[in-house]
């Protein structure tokens, strides 16, 4: 029913990266497509993002906030480990919705989707708001040019309702594996410290993001395609109905090679990573608001879309792109 997104307003180059790390515009671009990344400042919060995001997406829904059943925030950097849903639900004024954090990293944004989506389907609740944000700044490690030039900040989200008459979620396909996980995981560090005689406990922190670049790039060529392949084949979708690829956005490579495996012609992929980087459970919702924004996706429209990401995490799904009445 609506959507709405949120970038912080300090902007990094490719260049100024440069003059921190050993790396150049040429290199990030012709191997992933980035050319910049918003990064929050200290003038700017993760709450800030996640409320506008969400504020936009209600305030295009036409709904009033009270009337909101469930809010799901998809992240897994929230600036508090209990949770910051609930910030979030109090922000945007959903004082009756039920607000919990849902951690599925760069897939975190379609996993929420998609479980918000049972509440409805059951009859158990009639609208949610969905929201990907991500800060993952705070946790890259800037001096490894192998993985700090990929990432940036930002926040989308979807309002999304019941119906009787029809369900635009066509269909979807979630998947885990955890033992393939090592490849990309921003762990606790193990830090036991003496407690009292003979006892310990381990200090909270985690490390950096920890990244096999190459490893994830196979994953994601590998998984993405055979799920969205499978999706389709399951729904009975050709390639050429669909009206928009819009996957989430890691690399540009990633993307292409989807695109051409399923002869989807470059005017019909979304993609914004050039502005923006992986901003994680963020980019979908936000290259989605972008496109309703500027009036590409129009109401009716076939939107095939597939995250993945750490844990390792994947999954696609078919929408109708619906909008405000
Ligand atoms: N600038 C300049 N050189 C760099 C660099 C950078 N930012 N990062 C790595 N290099 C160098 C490497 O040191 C290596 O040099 P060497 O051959 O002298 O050792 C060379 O470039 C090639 O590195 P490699 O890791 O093989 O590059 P790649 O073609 O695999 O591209 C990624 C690296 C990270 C862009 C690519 O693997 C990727 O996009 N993977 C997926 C990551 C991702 O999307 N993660 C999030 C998923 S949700």
């Amino acid at each position: 029913m609506g959507s709405g997104s949120a970038v912080p307003d300090q902007r990094i180059t490719n260049e100024q990266l440069a003059s921190r790390v050993d790396t150049s515009d040429e290199w990030i671009s012709t191997r992933t497509g980035i050319r910049e990344r918003r990064i929050l400042s200290e003038l700017e919060s993760f709450s800030q993002l996640c409320k506008k995001a969400g504020s936009l997406a209600i305030e295009m829904a036409g709904w009033d906030p009270e009337s909101i059943d469930l809010l799901i925030l998809a992240t897994s950097t929230p600036d508090d480990l209990f949770g910051t849903a609930t910030k979030i639900q109090a922000g945007v004024g959903a004082n009756k919705a039920v607000a919990f954090d849902l951690t599925a990293a760069c897939s975190g944004f379609l996993f929420a989707l998609v479980t918000a989506s049972q509440y409805l389907r059951s009859g158990s609740m009639k609208r949610a708001l969905v929201i990907g944000a991500d800060q993952l700044s705070s946790w890259v490690n800037w001096d490894d040019r192998k993985s700090c030039v990929l990432f940036g900040d930002g926040a989308g989200a979807v309002a999304i309702e019941a119906s009787d008459v029809q369900d635009d979620l066509l269909g979807f396909k979630l998947r885990s594996d955890g033992q393939r996980g090592d490849c990309l995981t921003l762990p606790q560090i193990s830090d036991f410290q003496a407690l009292l005689q003979e006892t310990s406990y381990q200090k909270g922190g985690f490390l950096p993001i920890q990244m096999n670049g190459q490893e994830v790039y196979k994953f994601a060529v590998r998984e993405v395609p055979l799920i969205l392949g499978n999706l389709m084949q399951e729904l009975e979708i050709n390639s050429e109905s669909i009206d928009w690829l819009l996957l989430h956005q890691a690399n540009k490579r990633i993307i292409d090679a989807v695109a051409d495996r399923f002869k989807i012609p470059y005017s019909k992929v979304l993609t914004n990573l050039s502005n923006y980087g992986n901003t994680s459970a963020a980019t979908i919702p936000l290259m989605l608001d972008e496109a309703v924004r500027d009036e590409r996706i129009q109401k009716g429209h076939l939107i095939a879309t597939s995250g993945f990401g750490a844990g390792l995490s994947w999954g696609a799904a078919f929408i109708k792109w619906h909008g405000p009445i």
